[in-house]
């Protein structure tokens, strides 16, 4: 059995798909408020629980044999990136768990002070190599499917905002891509206690993106890019009100202010170590696209 938190998110929702395609027992953690039924009509398991809750955890972990950490957080690192982490490795180790996977963010290991995201998952990491149970640990750059609301408004408008410097370099990921080598994690040997960075099979600038869109749409882009000043501002003005609030926009600067990529050397063994080849983001966004 496979226990997958973040269940109905971008990757977990296309983890348990490939799971059940495979006819693999899954429990998906699932809020009472999330949209899951898609994943009930695909046999999956479902557990209702909220991983901020500390009973619920150890409940969802009861005889897995597996789990994929997957969820995400908004506004709540410390309890989510971090404690629900900190307790999902204890119960593995309880529970005797075969292979941990875990869902870090590349760049996690720089030292970025004002991104709570990036120092929680820091922290996960090094606590699961000092577990003693068998791990994959992935870090994945930028993911494809977090383009296609975007895309979607290119298509419309043909409108696209970039915040921060259009030259900095990016390797969005195949949500997809992603998703199937959390399954294959726990049987391939080489990522058996690997960290691994994750990216797509071509290094972009941020500025390509609209330049795809204008490409698969056929449409001029109307690029507005808005200075990261833009981001500092808002930060300043919730931080009177709303400081947790503030926090959480630190990570998200963070993402905006530096560059986020693979090597080609990272990609070639990323492609070696699961065997198959990484899908470009102009394929991703006319599969979904339907272009
Ligand atoms: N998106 C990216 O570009 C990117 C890049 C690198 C790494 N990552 C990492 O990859 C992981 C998954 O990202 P994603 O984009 O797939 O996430 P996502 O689409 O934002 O989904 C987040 C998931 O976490 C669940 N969740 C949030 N709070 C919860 C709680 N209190 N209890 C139970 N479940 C809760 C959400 O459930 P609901 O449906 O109830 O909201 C949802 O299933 C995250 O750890 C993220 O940091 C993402």
């Amino acid at each position: 059995m496979f226990l997958v938190t973040g269940a109905t998110g971008d990757i977990g929702r296309r983890v348990v798909r490939l799971l059940r395609t495979q006819e693999m027992s899954v429990r998906s953690f699932v809020r009472l408020t999330s949209r899951y039924s898609e994943l009930e009509h695909r046999g999956s398991d479902i557990f209702i629980g909220d991983l901020q809750e500390e009973k619920d955890i150890p409940k969802a972990c009861q005889g897995v044999q597996y789990i994929i950490s997957a969820h995400g957080s908004s506004s709540n690192a410390l309890s989510l990136d971090y404690r629900a982490n900190i307790e999902l490795i204890e119960q593995a180790k309880a529970n005797k768990v075969e292979h941990f996977v875990f869902i870090s963010v590349l760049g996690v290991d720089r030292g970025y002070e004002d991104a709570p995201v990036f120092k929680a998952k820091r922290a996960v990491e090094r606590y699961l190599q000092g577990s003693g149970l068998n791990y994959t640990i992935l870090r994945p750059a930028g993911l494809a499917s977090n383009l296609l609301p975007l895309a979607e408004r290119f298509r419309e408008t043909g409108l696209y905002l970039l915040i921060g410097d259009a030259k900095n370099r990016t390797s969005i990921v195949s949500t997809d891509d992603l998703a199937k080598m959390v399954v294959d994690s726990v049987t391939v040997s080489a990522a058996r206690n690997k960290i691994l960075p994750v990216g797509g099979p071509e290094i972009l600038l941020r500025g390509d993106i609209p330049q795809i869109f204008s490409r698969i749409f056929n449409k001029e882009p109307l690029l507005i890019n808005a200075p990261l000043l833009l981001v500092d501002g808002l930060r300043g003005g919730l931080g009177l009100f709303n400081s947790e609030g503030q926090k959480a926009l630190g990570t998200f600067r963070t993402l905006l202010a530096n560059e986020f990529f693979c090597t080609t050397e990272e990609i070639a063994n990323l492609e070696a170590i699961y065997n198959f080849k990484l899908e470009s983001l102009e394929s991703f966004i006319k599969r979904y696209l339907a272009v």
